[in-house]
C-alpha cells in the first residue's frame, strides 16, 4: 500500500518517511505543498526521494489559499482571541484537502502528516481528512512515536537522514503568506521577552527612529483586496508586497499567549504585517459602507468565524452558513483606504467609497447642516422615556 505524507523538508516529517516505511511497511509519497513558504521546493523534493520516498511532489496552492482561504477570513474579519490572524489555522484545510486529493490520484491507503499530540493541528488535520475522506487511514509519527528532539536527530544520523540547518533551529516555526508562527524554546516562558532572533519579517521598530513613513492605499472590491497603490495585482503579489514593506516598518509583531482547543495554554509569536494592514484597512472600509447594525452583527460572527478556523471546523455547515452571511455583508464593501505606515504600527488616515454611508451634510458642524436638530429632541424624549419611568417606578424610591 501506499501513503501520502504532507511534507516540509524539516527533521520531523523527514525522519517519518523512514519511519512510516519501517512501522507500517507502507510506500512513502513525500507531498509538500507550497503555501508561500520560501523554501526551496525542488530541494525538498530531491531530500524526500533521498530519503526513501517513492516519489515526491510539489504543488503550489498559493493561489488557491489566498482565494478560498484568505480573503474569506480577511472579509470575515477573521481574528482568534483579538490577536492571531490565523495563518497557520488557514492553511491546515487546504493541505488536508490536497493529501486527500493525492491520495485519491495515487489509490493511497493512508496519509499522514507531521503534528504533535498536543497541538490544534492534528485537531484540524484529522478532522478534515476524516470529513472529506472516511476512509483514509491517518498517520501521524510525530504522535505516535515517543521520540525527543534528540532521539530524532539521533535516528536520523543512524539511518543516514539529511537533516536541513534550520531544524538546529530552538524554536518552531511555520510560515505562509498569511503570516509566520514561532513557538518552543524560551518563548515557553510567557515572562520572557521574545529575542531578537524570533523574529525573521519585521525589522525592530526600536531601531528604526530615523526611518520616515510611507503610504500605502489598498482598494478592494466586495471586502477583497484587488490593487495596491492604485494598481491592479494579484491576491498573492498584494499580500507579498505589504508583508515585505510593512515588515520594513516592523509592523506585524503579535506576541500573544493562547487557548488552544485541546484545553492548553500557549505562548505564540506572530509576524503578519499584511494580514495586520489589511484587516485594519478592510475594517476601516467597513466603517463608511456598513451600517452601524451590520457592524454589530458582523463583529459577533466574526469572533465565531475565528473559532471555527482555529478549532478545525473549516468543513462544516456552521462554517458554511458564516461564510453565506460575511458574503452578503460584502456587497457594498469596495473602495479605497489610505493607510499610513510608521515604526512599529499602521494607522488610517483615509477612506472612500463610491457606496459610502458618510453623509457630509448629516455630520457637519458647519454651515450646509442637514441635520434636523428639532427631531433629536423629540428622538430624545422617546428614547430615554423607559429608563424615566424604570427610575420613578423602582430606583428613586429605593435611594429612600
Ligand atoms: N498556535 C498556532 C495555531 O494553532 C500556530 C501553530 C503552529 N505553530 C508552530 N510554531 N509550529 O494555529
Ligand atoms: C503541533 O503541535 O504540531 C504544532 C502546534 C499546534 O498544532 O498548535
Amino acid at each position: 500500500g501506499t501513503v501520502v505524507l504532507a511534507y516540509s523538508g524539516g527533521l520531523d516529517t523527514s525522519v517519518a518517511i523512514r519511519w512510516i516505511k519501517e512501522k507500517y511497511n507502507l510506500d512513502v509519497i513525500a507531498l509538500t505543498i507550497d503555501v508561500g513558504n520560501e523554501r526551496d521546493l525542488s530541494a525538498i523534493a530531491e531530500r524526500a526521494r533521498k530519503i526513501g520516498a517513492v516519489k515526491a511532489l510539489v504543488v503550489d496552492g498559493r493561489n488557491d489559499f489566498i482565494r478560498y482561504f484568505v480573503w474569506p477570513a480577511l472579509q470575515a474579519g477573521a481574528i482568534y482571541e483579538g490577536q492571531y490572524p490565523l495563518a497557520t489555522a488557514l492553511a491546515r484545510p487546504l493541505i488536508a484537502r490536497l493529501l486527500v486529493e493525492v491520495a485519491r490520484q495515487e489509490g493511497a491507503v493512508a496519509v499522514a502528516h507531521g503534528c504533535t499530540g498536543k497541538g490544534n493541528d492534528q485537531v484540524r488535520f484529522d478532522v478534515s481528512i476524516n470529513t472529506l475522506a472516511p476512509d483514509l487511514k491517518i498517520i501521524a509519527p510525530v504522535r505516535e512515536w515517543s521520540m525527543t528532539r534528540d532521539n530524532e536527530i539521533a535516528y536520523a544520523t543512524e539511518h543516514n537522514i539529511p537533516i536541513s540547518v534550520t531544524s538546529a533551529s530552538p524554536y518552531s516555526v511555520d510560515q505562509n503568506l498569511w503570516g509566520r508562527s514561532i513557538e518552543c524554546g524560551i518563548l515557553e516562558d510567557p515572562w520572557a521577552e521574545p529575542p531578537a532572533d524570533v523574529y525573521a519579517w519585521t525589522s525592530d521598530p526600536d531601531t528604526l527612529e530615523a526611518k520616515a513613513p510611507t503610504y500605502v492605499e489598498l482598494t478592494f472590491k466586495h471586502g477583497i483586496p484587488v490593487a495596491l497603490n492604485g494598481e491592479e495585482q494579484e491576491g498573492a503579489e498584494i499580500v507579498e508586497t505589504l508583508n515585505r514593506v510593512a515588515g520594513t516598518y516592523g509592523i506585524g509583531r503579535i506576541d500573544h499567549v493562547e487557548n488552544r482547543l485541546v484545553g492548553i495554554k500557549s505562548r505564540e509569536i506572530y509576524e503578519a504585517p499584511a494580514a495586520v494592514v489589511l484587516h485594519a484597512a478592510h475594517q476601516a472600509l467597513e466603517t463608511i459602507t456598513l451600517s452601524r447594525d451590520q457592524v454589530r452583527f458582523k463583529d459577533i460572527v466574526a469572533g465565531e468565524y475565528a473559532r471555527l478556523i482555529y478549532n478545525g471546523q473549516w468543513y462544516s455547515a456552521p462554517h458554511q452558513d458564516l461564510a453565506s452571511y460575511v458574503q452578503s455583508t460584502q456587497r457594498f464593501v469596495s473602495g479605497t483606504v489610505r493607510m499610513k505606515l510608521s515604526r512599529g504600527h499602521c494607522t488610517v488616515v483615509g477612506r472612500k467609497s463610491e457606496h459610502s454611508l458618510y453623509d457630509h451634510g448629516l455630520a457637519t458642524y458647519d454651515s450646509g447642516d442637514q441635520f434636523d436638530h428639532n427631531a433629536a429632541l423629540g428622538f430624545i424624549k422617546l428614547w430615554g422615556l423607559p429608563l424615566n419611568t424604570q427610575a420613578q417606578a423602582q430606583i428613586l424610591p429605593s435611594l429612600g
